[in-house]
């Protein structure tokens, strides 16, 4: 595929089973839960032992858990970094001599680079799910929306590259223009309270992009406690394709989700036995992603999380 191979970063050598650490940077979303659940189980099924940490959505903590985690030297280690601003700590573990395997965020790699300080990092491709949001927005509005824009996690990958793509793929959609953005820090009850201010202070907003479902169904909730009808008054799009979107979606009150898939584990330790076994691995592995929309959200509930 012309991505190169890991090969300078710490090495893993080949074993039966494996002592493994993730460092999880929240806990308060049904996406990072589902996370952290697909990582268990593929740990349990092949028989690896792995310790979690979770950083309660603080970059502080997740750099004291990850210290914590070099100190007990596990074979390898997954971060889920909150921000881009991991690197160092990232640095700290390749000096101790662990494998980092970075899952569904990346960190600055002018700092922490894969294939040297980092094996390699496993994600969705942000910037691409943005671009898929816009086009989602563009069929909801008819190419005409004053769009209120609410943002993960200041300085965390998919917010950069969510906003990154969607801000691309409008320069084509002279309608659609973005009047405000705000971060919400990923979360639904931002997501509601910051919708609220900014219906206020932007009345004339037609939509809401979210750059995922939680803030997503924040705002629907801020919406309906404006007077006004999501799926109507304002089209709401967002990332991620948990159960209570897509049910939002079958209900006509979210226009569509493109999906962020939280599934890692077994790419995760495919991934690390690949690299055990050969001494190498691409430095970017990114995963598919679908788009939920009225026409198959609701068939896809019941596998959802
Ligand atoms: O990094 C992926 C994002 O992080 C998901 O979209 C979001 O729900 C999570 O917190």
């Amino acid at each position: 595929t012309g991505v190169p191979m890991a090969t300078a970063a710490p090495k893993l050598p080949v074993k039966d089973t494996y002592t493994v650490a993730f460092s999880q940077n929240a806990s308060n979303n049904p996406w990072r839960l589902a996370e952290t659940a697909s990582m268990r189980e593929e740990a349990e099924e092949r028989g690896h032992q792995l310790t979690v940490t979770d950083a309660n959505n603080e970059q502080a903590k997740q750099i004291q858990d990850i210290k914590g985690l070099i100190a007990q030297k596990p074979d390898a280690l997954f971060i889920a970094p909150i921000t881009e601003q991991l690197g160092n700590v990232v640095v700290e573990a390749a000096a101790a001599g662990i494998p980092v395997f970075l899952l569904d965020r990346d960190v600055d790699n002018t700092v922490a680079k894969p294939g040297e300080q980092f094996v390699t990092v496993i994600v969705s491709d942000f910037v691409q799910q943005g671009k898929r949001a816009a086009w989602a927005m563009a069929k909801a509005t008819g190419g005409n929306a004053k769009i209120i824009e609410l943002e993960g996690t200041t300085g965390s990958s998919p917010a950069i590259d969510r906003k990154k793509g969607f801000d691309e793929a409008i320069t084509q959609c002279p309608g659609l223009e973005v009047v405000v953005s705000q971060s919400a820090d990923f979360t639904r009850a931002e997501g509601q309270s910051v919708t609220e201010t900014l219906l206020q202070s932007h009345p004339d907003a037609t939509a809401i992009y979210a750059h995922n479902d939680e803030m997503a169904l924040g705002a629907i909730a801020a919406v309906r406690a404006a007077g006004k009808v999501p799926g109507s008054d304002i089209q709401v799009v967002s990332i991620d394709g948990s159960r209570d979107a897509l049910t939002a979606v079958d209900a006509g009150e979210l226009f569509a989700t493109v999906e962020s898939n939280p599934r890692f584990g077994p790419r995760a330790f495919d991934t690390m036995e690949q690299y055990a076994r050969e001494g190498q691995v691409p430095v970017q592995l990114v995963l598919e992603d679908r788009l939920f929309d009225k026409a198959n959200a609701a068939q896809n509930i019941a596998t959802a999380y």
